[in-house]
């Protein structure tokens, strides 16, 4: 295990969560932040829930789990949490005002050697990174999720942010386990400007009628073994993510190559998002 540090992260949703579990799960301390206290309590129960089913499948002990949970402090005081952190890693809901808000609020009360960094799917990191007084400390730390199992940290480097900040942030990923792919700070980084095109091509497929949806996912699923199929996929991301993030590639790059599917527009319109509304490409109980 690596050295144990003291960390913040900000947001306890779905990333948030599972981002603070991973690092209790490596001996790091958390300060977890969030809004309120509801948010941290779903925050906290998921995060138990979560140490459950690593103890039923007998990869951690009962004891492990206290032990994991116990490590994590949960919090509304922003400033308080930041105040002796080595890193920071903010998961706040995916818009640009909120998260420079985050980041200046961080600049202001983290120690002046901590790294910034963003979970951030898609804002660049290089503008967050203009929030702040220390450029070269803020770096993009793209998880995936479920954040506990997934191996990949996707870092992101922003114009400024410097070798030492960089080669530290790849270092601590390691330390939770994690495999870490670099990219530079281009609208959707590498995942999403590989996997949106992708999901992208096969709503055509579908709205197209060049096959059925079972067949477009078993096509792709059997013959590039992947784990699942691309409509599958998008079922689990969101119609609704998938459109924005394929809206800010074709305003960012002006190639109309990424130009979203019309179908997919119409799934958002309908409220077919996916698995949360129990409805997206496949229907969900
Ligand atoms: P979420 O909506 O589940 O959680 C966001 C949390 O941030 C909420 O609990 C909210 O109360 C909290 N929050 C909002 N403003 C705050 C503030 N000012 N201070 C403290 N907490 C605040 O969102 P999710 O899905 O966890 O996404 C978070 C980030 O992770 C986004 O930037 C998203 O793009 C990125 N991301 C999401 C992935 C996913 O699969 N959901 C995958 C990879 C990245």
């Amino acid at each position: 295990m690596s050295d144990s540090l003291r960390v913040a992260v900000i947001g306890a949703g779905t990333m948030g969560n599972g981002i603070a579990q991973t690092f209790a799960m490596h001996g790091h301390s958390v300060n977890l932040v969030d809004l309120n206290e509801e948010a941290l309590e779903r925050g906290m129960s998921t995060i138990r829930r979560s140490l459950e089913r690593f103890v039923r499948k007998e990869k951690l002990s009962a004891e492990q789990s206290e032990e994991i949970l116990g490590r994590i402090q949960p919090t509304t005081d922003l400033a308080g949490a930041v105040g002796e952190v080595r890193i920071a890693v903010e998961a706040v809901f995916e818009r640009e005002d909120v998260k420079r808000g985050i980041f200046e609020q961080l600049d202001k009360h983290a120690p002046s050697g901590a790294i910034l960094a963003s979970n951030t799917s898609s804002i660049p990191i290089t503008r967050l990174a203009a929030a702040t007084g220390r450029p070269e400390k803020v770096i993009g730390m793209h998880f995936m999720n479920p954040v506990p199992i997934m191996k990949l940290v996707e870092v992101i480097r922003g114009n400024r942010t410097s070798d030492e900040t960089l080669a530290e942030t790849v270092r601590i990923a390691e330390g939770l386990g994690k495999t870490v792919g670099v990219a530079r700070d281009y609208a959707g980084f590498v995942s999403n400007r590989v996997l949106m095109p992708m999901i992208n091509e096969a709503a055509f497929c579908l709205y197209e009628g060049i096959a059925t949806r079972e067949d477009i996912d078993t096509i792709m699923k059997l013959g590039m073994n992947h784990p699942m199929g691309p409509l599958t996929l998008a079922d689990f991301v969101g119609i609704d993510v998938v459109v924005e993030i394929l809206d800010i590639l074709y305003r960012d790059f002006g190639d109309p190559k990424f130009r979203a599917c019309p179908l997919l527009r119409k799934m958002v319109e309908a409220g077919k998002l996916g698995r949360k509304t129990g409805e997206g490409f496949y229907a969900y109980d």
